[in-house]
Parts: structure tokens; C-alpha cells; sequence
């Protein structure tokens, strides 16, 4: 008897477990603590969503549910059984913070609670994910989940100045970038091969630097070009739709407008920008080769300042980013002028000059309540080996600065957060979509923890986050992007989301089932 009572217990011990392991093999990112419970909650078309303070998330979720079963779902003020009921309670910031959320499952319904609406909106996500279908009924089983992220900044960035994609494909991450609860949205606009944002002021920008007549393919050596014109860029109303459309997903867009390299475009544009003040063409070959600003002539910062002013008018974000990655030092070293410069302001090397300008723009950017943020060569350390050894930069950089890491050792990092600076940690090895399967497998992305083995505990705190990064030079379409996108961005969604106690590589692949029937419906291409 004793035994089989024992055999009972242990058989719906493990019918919990596999229950609970269900539940979690349809999340990603995992969540904190997931706990199955008994019941099922069937979903009909009178389910009753109860929004109160929520009322942009229950729209969100009328819609989210007719698109992806065709239940139109009635928005009503209570109900007394088959709701789902989103529930702002200030109360539990200590459990949940600003992103956490609670999910509750019961066969009379669903409840959602949160802080903020963007807990309720992550608590929409993991219970659409939760969904299942059996004899023609959709229903979620029983269950208890408490959530909330790892990190505060989870990112990915889309670089557009290579190849333009237009709002649509922008929709369409952003869309699922929601689902995958990512909330930072990093939007690479300017670079040499081209300028994609309406500046008013400075029209020739996008009229001249949004357009090259031929591009580069295949890869960096390729001598081959296509021979076709590419185009384009985003008006401000364009801007203005998108950031409500990610704004209505609780995803933040950061701006980067490169400066003081990557700016062959705008000098194409305008060419006193550069030292050189002779007419080039925005380039179509990829790689760092390029004409750079001369940030010496006031000019050139008043053009800075102004295009910024209007950035600034656009993106309600905090952080502005302002690139400063993969800057060639000839040309400064070839102008009388700039060398003029820098002795007078006792730079030391063309990186001081560096840093002393970002410094101006950071203070610029600190006037106007916004935060800079800068790839890691606004550090000054020498990274790249077309850069002289003696090419370092020893001036101190401002104070708030974000440091973007992607290149180097963890004495960098260690080197930033000692000093104070908090650290995006986009280290390229390990997130740049733009590298192939062979050298950033699926599994290797999962892998990747934002914090670096190593790191002094104390540190922790300063790294915000991470961000993947889809660099545009050798994605011309749409489809060729998804597939570097996917399914890898929900890798990068869960390292930066799920305790890395939570993660687990064989219950993400099976939990990533959902999502290839999910990218599977809304058209998108991801690499199998
Ligand atoms: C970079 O990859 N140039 C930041």
C-alpha cells in the first residue's frame, strides 16, 4: 500500500515536472520561475479581455489574438470567469521591477500583473507563446510564472546605412523583437555607404549621400560590383511612425549617427565636412577606407550639433549614439590644420583628438538631458591595425558615457567599468549577426553571457546589457537578413533576459518550435 501510494506520488510528481517542463519548453526567453498548475483554460471568441489601466496593451492583445488564431476578443470592463485580466499593482516593484511580470493561469481565466505596462506587455507575450490547440479548441494549461529580466538593455541594431530595408522590414523586427521581449532598438542610420535619415536643414545628405550608383558583393575582397543604384532613407515622418510603433511594444529606438569615421556619405553630401573639402562619391566598396570629418573646423561641429538637434526633436530616447568605431587617423595626420589644432590643444595623438571631440559632443548631448554612447574605440585604446601603435588616446572620457564594447579583451571592459563608465557588452565574436553559421553557430549564440567570465564581481552592475548586431554590408534583401536574423535573435533575447541558472540549449531548440511556426505564419525567413 505504502508503496503504491509512494508510486502515485512519485507519477504525479512527474507528471508536474513534465507538466512544468511543457510550460517551459514553449518560453523564450525563459522565465524566472514557472509552475504548473492544474485545469485548462479554454480560449473562445467571448473570452473577455479586462484591460483596466492597460488599455494600450489590451488593444494590443485584441489584435495580437485576432491576427494569430482569428478570435476577436471582447474588451470589457470585468467578467467573472474566461477573461484575461491585465493588473497594475505598483506594490510588487520589489519582486517584479520595472519589466517583471506575473502570469496567472486558471481554468476560469488568465491574469497578468505587473508595475508598469511594459510588464504587462511581457506577460502578453508568454502567454501567447503558451497557446496550444487540440480538437479544434485553443487553450493554455494551468500554470503560475514570475518573470523579470536579467538586464535592463537587450538590443538588436540594424545597420541601414549599407543596404536600406524601409519601414516595413523595420515593422516586422520590431514586431519580433516584442515577442522576444528585446527592448532596445538600435538604429544604425548613417555610415559611409550611405546617409538614411531626413535632416532638414542639411538636405543634400539624403539627396546626395542616400543614393550610390553601384555596390560591392560577395564579400570584402570581391572585386565584382553590381552596377545598380541603391537608395534610400527615412523622412522624419517616416522616423516619427516607426518610434510610436516600437514605443506601442515598449521597445526604445537609439539613434546612431556616426561621427567622427563612417561618414563618407555626408562628406559626399557636403565636402567641407572632410579635411580635404574635394567632391568624392558616396562609396559603394565596403570596408574602413574613408574620408572622415574634420572635427577641428567649428563648422563642421556646428553641423554636428545641428543634425543631433534634430535627431534629438525625433527620438524621445535617452541615449544617442554617436558610433565613433573604426576611425582612420591619415587624413588628421595630413592637415597642417588639424596638427595646427592639436598642438594648440596639447592633444597628444589623433585618438586624444578623438576623444577630446567626443567629449564636446557628449557635453553638447548632457546640455539637452540626453546620454552619449560610443563603440569602445572612444576609449582611446588602440584596436585595429591600420592604426599606429603610438595611436592612443590617454584623454579622459566624459563622465556618463555609455561604452559600447565589440572589440578587444576584458581588460577593456574592466578598464571602463573600473572607471566608472556602464558597458553594452556586444562583443562581435559572439554577437554580430552578420558572421556566419560556421562562426556564430545557434548554440554559440545561446551561449553567450553578457557579463564576461572573469569580470570583478563588483563590476556586475555596470554592464547594462547586450545587443546583437546585424551589420548591413552583405544583406542587400530582406530575405538574405532573415536568415542572419533568425532564429539567432531569440538566442540573444534569452541571454539577455533568462538567468544563466535558467538556460538551457535543448529546451530553448524545443521552445523554439513555437517560433518557427510562429515566423513561419507572418512570412519570415529564418535559416534552418
Ligand atoms: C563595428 O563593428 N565597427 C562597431
Amino acid at each position: 500500500m505504502l508503496r503504491l501510494q509512494s508510486m502515485v506520488i512519485s507519477s504525479c510528481l512527474l507528471l508536474a515536472v513534465t507538466a512544468k517542463k511543457l510550460q517551459a519548453q514553449r518560453l523564450i526567453p525563459q522565465p524566472t520561475q514557472v509552475t504548473a498548475t492544474t485545469g485548462v483554460f479554454k480560449l473562445s471568441g467571448a473570452t473577455a479581455i479586462i484591460g483596466g489601466r492597460s488599455a494600450g496593451e489590451a488593444k494590443y492583445l485584441q489584435e495580437a489574438f485576432d491576427d494569430r488564431i482569428h478570435l476577436k476578443l471582447p474588451l470589457q470592463p470585468s467578467a467573472q470567469s474566461n477573461f484575461i485580466r491585465l493588473t497594475l499593482n505598483e506594490k510588487l516593484d520589489s519582486l517584479l521591477g520595472k519589466e517583471g511580470y506575473q502570469l496567472k493561469v486558471t481554468p476560469a481565466g488568465a491574469t497578468i500583473t505587473a508595475t508598469t505596462n511594459a510588464g504587462i506587455f511581457y506577460g502578453i507575450q508568454s502567454l501567447q507563446q503558451l497557446i496550444a490547440y487540440k480538437d479544434g479548441n485553443y487553450f493554455i494549461s494551468g500554470v503560475e510564472i514570475q518573470d523579470k529580466p536579467r538586464f535592463g538593455w537587450r538590443a538588436f541594431m540594424l545597420d541601414e546605412g549599407r543596404h536600406f530595408k524601409g519601414a516595413a522590414a523595420v515593422k516586422k523586427l520590431l514586431e519580433e523583437m516584442a515577442a522576444l521581449k528585446m527592448n532596445t532598438f538600435h538604429w544604425h542610420l548613417t555610415d559611409d555607404q550611405g546617409w538614411r535619415i531626413e535632416i532638414k536643414k542639411y538636405p543634400l545628405l539624403t539627396k546626395v549621400g542616400g543614393h550610390r550608383d553601384s555596390t560591392q558583393t560577395g564579400s570584402w575582397n570581391s572585386t565584382v560590383y553590381d552596377g545598380k543604384p541603391h537608395d534610400g532613407f527615412y523622412t522624419q515622418e517616416q522616423i516619427r511612425d516607426i518610434i510610436a510603433y516600437a514605443a506601442a511594444r515598449h521597445i526604445t529606438i537609439i539613434p546612431e549617427i556616426e561621427m567622427p569615421g563612417h561618414s563618407a556619405a555626408a562628406i559626399a553630401a557636403y565636402p567641407w565636412l572632410g579635411t580635404k573639402h574635394t567632391p568624392i562619391k558616396v562609396p559603394g566598396k565596403f570596408g574602413v577606407h574613408y574620408d572622415v570629418y574634420n572635427v577641428t573646423d567649428p563648422k563642421v561641429i556646428t553641423f554636428l550639433h545641428d543634425v543631433l538637434d534634430e535627431v534629438m526633436q525625433l527620438f524621445p530616447s535617452k541615449v544617442i549614439h554617436i558610433g565613433g568605431d573604426e576611425v582612420k587617423y591619415d587624413q588628421w595626420k595630413a592637415d597642417a590644420g588639424v596638427q595646427a589644432y592639436m598642438k594648440e590643444h596639447q592633444l597628444a595623438s589623433p585618438a586624444d583628438l578623438q576623444i577630446y571631440f567626443t567629449n564636446n559632443i557628449s557635453t553638447y548631448l548632457a546640455g539637452k538631458q540626453r546620454r552619449m554612447m560610443g563603440w569602445n574605440e572612444i576609449m582611446g585604446a588602440k584596436l585595429h591595425e591600420y592604426n599606429d601603435s603610438k595611436d592612443i588616446g590617454t584623454t579622459k572620457l566624459a563622465p556618463g558615457t555609455i561604452v559600447h564594447f565589440w572589440k578587444g579583451e576584458l581588460n577593456l571592459i574592466t578598464d571602463a567599468v573600473s572607471k566608472g563608465y556602464d558597458v553594452v557588452n556586444s562583443y562581435h565574436a559572439a554577437t554580430y549577426l552578420d558572421y556566419n553559421y560556421e562562426e556564430i553557430s545557434l548554440e554559440k549564440a545561446y551561449s553567450f553571457d553578457p557579463i564576461p567570465a572573469g569580470l570583478d564581481a563588483r563590476y556586475h552592475s555596470k554592464i547594462l546589457g547586450t545587443g546583437c548586431q546585424m551589420w548591413g554590408e552583405w544583406i542587400p534583401d530582406v530575405m538574405s537578413m532573415e536568415d542572419k536574423v533568425y532564429p539567432r535573435l531569440a538566442a540573444y533575447a534569452e541571454d539577455g533576459w533568462t538567468l544563466p541558472a535558467n538556460k538551457n540549449f535543448k529546451d530553448f531548440q524545443t521552445a523554439l518550435q513555437v517560433f518557427y511556426a510562429r515566423w513561419s505564419n507572418r512570412s519570415i525567413y529564418y535559416h534552418r
